[in-house]
């Protein structure tokens, strides 16, 4: 027997459904905003996610899935932004149109050990404004990010922002912490002093009560910011105040990847647990820069899907479409029948049959366990009248319907599909 790999899912078909919902909501939300898809590959240089996200942090040194080859070393891709930026400046997007608002989804891949809404092999929404500088377009993709989750009719989550500064500031930030951490350096968990010296940022979000205690105690609430990049925060708390989106100020907010600067967010949930993440991003106003483009700025975020679903799953039920069912009897009808179901479904209509030769209450069951709106039974009786018995599944009552008036009488009947 083989086994899925630790950190993996399968997405079977009762649960494929809730996904196609989360999909639509979210690509009809993507373009009320006026964002448009980009699909790029799920492999790339490795050294890509090394340059951007940084080689000291923890998804460079601990979970990239690495595959050796002749060319050197690819990764699948843990996050999107990097290979999009990539994307931005291979194709030329910048001399097409200097700002593009581009959103995706699909799989990233990060080597983490499992546990509750941590995978392996897992699923981001996303969107990437790449091009401006503007504190409104903080505004606008932190109130995309909201609409998202409002369209998926998720309840009772948080938004939580702060600013790192520009790169001056955040090398301000890394000087005062290690000023004030280096004489209390023995009071430190054990991975904050690994923190201090490769990451010092990463020390700020240490889950440890300890380590945490200690931080706050610091007091470096936003000293670190330059003129500009507090004008740069002010401006967009004051934007999100004005769209009314709540949000939380935390001072202590980092996130795990270099390529972040002045704005970063965070949307957390209470039901999830240990990781209670839904989504995160900010800005990174130099990545395009340090990957060979122009000087521009730039702004996004990426929501997990199967996080988004834990929670979303307990608030809404996906509706299945309304389909018909059709039994034939005898041979004669099975072939009629196969020109039945063609017509239906050139007309749009959802339509299935039994092709494992059941008897008629085998084939009712069939019809029943799929949610069939109505049953059509075709047999040599029907046939020779010219007719089909139609059986409405919601008020249980059967009539006898002439095949060429069966697909008006069904599509008056039928909800429109959407
Ligand atoms: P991230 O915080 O690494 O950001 O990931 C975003 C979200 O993906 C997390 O908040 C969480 O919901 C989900 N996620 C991350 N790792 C896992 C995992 N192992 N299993 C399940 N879900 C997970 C980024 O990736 C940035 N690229 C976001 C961004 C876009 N920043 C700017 N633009």
């Amino acid at each position: 027997m083989f086994k899925r790999i630790p950190g993996t899912k399968d997405i079977l078909p009762e649960e494929a459904a809730s996904w196609q919902r989360l999909e639509k909501i979210s690509r009809d939300i993507f373009s009320v905003f006026n964002y448009q898809e980009i699909r790029t590959p799920l492999i790339e240089s490795a050294s890509l996610f090394n340059r951007s996200l940084g080689e000291n942090t923890e998804i460079v040194q601990k979970q990239m899935f690495i595959i050796q080859n002749k060319e050197g070393l690819y990764a699948l891709r843990p996050e999107a932004t990097a290979s999009i930026v990539r994307a931005y400046i291979e194709n030329n997007l910048d001399m097409v149109r200097k700002f593009a608002k581009l959103y995706y989804s699909g799989p990233m891949f990060r080597l983490e050990r499992p546990q509750k809404g941590r995978l392996r092999q897992f699923h981001h929404i996303g969107a990437e404004a790449i091009g401006s500088y503007d504190p409104n377009l903080d505004v606008e993709v932190i109130s995309l990010l909201d609409s998202l989750l409002r369209g998926f009719s998720i309840k009772d989550y948080k938004i939580k922002i702060n600013s790192l500064g520009c790169a001056k500031d955040r090398e301000k930030l890394k000087q005062i912490l290690e000023k004030s951490l280096k004489s209390k350096l023995s009071k430190l968990c054990a991975d904050c002093k690994i923190r201090f010296k490769k990451n010092i940022l990463r020390t700020l979000d240490c889950k440890q009560r300890e380590c945490q205690e200690m931080l706050r105690g610091l007091g470096i609430e936003e000293k670190y910011l330059c003129s500009d990049c507090d004008e740069h925060f002010i401006d967009v708390k004051k934007g999100l105040d004005k769209v009314g989106i709540g949000y939380e100020v935390v001072p202590y907010l980092v996130r795990g990847l270099d390529y972040y600067t002045r704005t970063v967010f965070e949307v957390t949930h209470k039901d999830l647990g240990a990781q209670d993440a839904l989504g995160a991003g900010g800005r990174y106003d130099n990545l395009i820069s340090e990957l060979g483009g122009d000087d521009i700025g730039a702004i996004g975020f990426a929501l997990g899907v199967e996080r988004l679903l834990l929670i979303a799953e307990s608030t809404s039920q996906a509706r299945s479409p309304q389909i018909v069912y059709l039994i034939t009897l005898g041979e004669k009808a099975k072939n009629q029948g196969l020109q039945l179901l063609d017509s239906f479904r050139k007309e749009n209509i959802a339509c299935d049959t039994d092709y494992e030769a059941k008897s008629l209450k085998g084939a009712m069951r069939q019809a029943n366990d799929l949610g069939a709106r109505f049953v059509l039974i075709l047999g040599d009786d029907e046939l020779k009248k010219n007719v089909v018995t139609l059986k409405d599944m919601n008020s249980g009552t059967q009539e006898e319907v002439r095949i060429d008036g069966i697909i008006s009488k069904i599509k008056l009947n039928l909800e429109p599909r959407t």
